[in-house]
């Protein structure tokens, strides 16, 4: 059984204990499709067990379908989802044209925001990088303004850092 992490209070402490189950948690042969999904999925869920004031967490996994660069919808926690997001739309594919996180304080103030779900206020989305390429994005809203901080953002980059891996 995976264990859920029970938090102390103690934010780097409690971040780094995450990191560590999350790392635990990893397989090696993540190249294998079903494989990263079946991480994906785990992982989801994990963050949407530890991070609170959030709606949704999930990821976006970019590929390339029918000619279109596009990120497809792919595991996630919170309500359904828009399934495909061309690159450089959304705040998710600005996130892959830019190459960096990008922290949403309010989505009504940002240009292009894609709605899924309206009780979405705020949102992080952290590029996940292979070999300089970002090949997904992991994305978390929440019903709250300015939900998410700096600190916030580096540790997600650090989960993504985690995940790209075995991917
Ligand atoms: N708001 C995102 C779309 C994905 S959902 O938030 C789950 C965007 O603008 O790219």
């Amino acid at each position: 059984m995976v264990k859920l992490i029970e938090k102390s209070g103690d934010r780097t402490s409690d971040d780094q204990l995450f990191l560590k189950s999350l790392t635990a948690l990893l397989e090696p042969s993540q190249q294998h499709m079903l494989v990263r999904i079946s991480t994906l999925a785990n992982t989801a869920s994990l963050l949407a067990s530890y991070l609170d004031r959030i709606n949704w967490v999930g990821f976006y996994v970019r590929s390339n379908i029918d000619g279109e660069d596009l990120l497809l919808l792919g595991p996630f926690w919170g309500n359904p989802a828009c399934t495909r997001i061309p690159v450089g739309k959304g705040v998710c594919g600005r996130c892959c044209i830019a190459k960096e996180t990008q922290l949403v304080e309010d989505v009504t103030k940002f240009s292009g925001h894609i709605t899924c779900d309206t009780a979405s206020k705020s949102e992080l989305v952290v590029p996940i990088f292979v070999a300089d390429e970002v090949v997904g994005v992991l994305d978390i809203d929440s019903p709250h303004t300015s939900r998410f901080s700096k600190e916030d953002a580096r540790f997600i980059e650090e989960v993504a850092r985690i995940i790209a891996l075995h991917w």
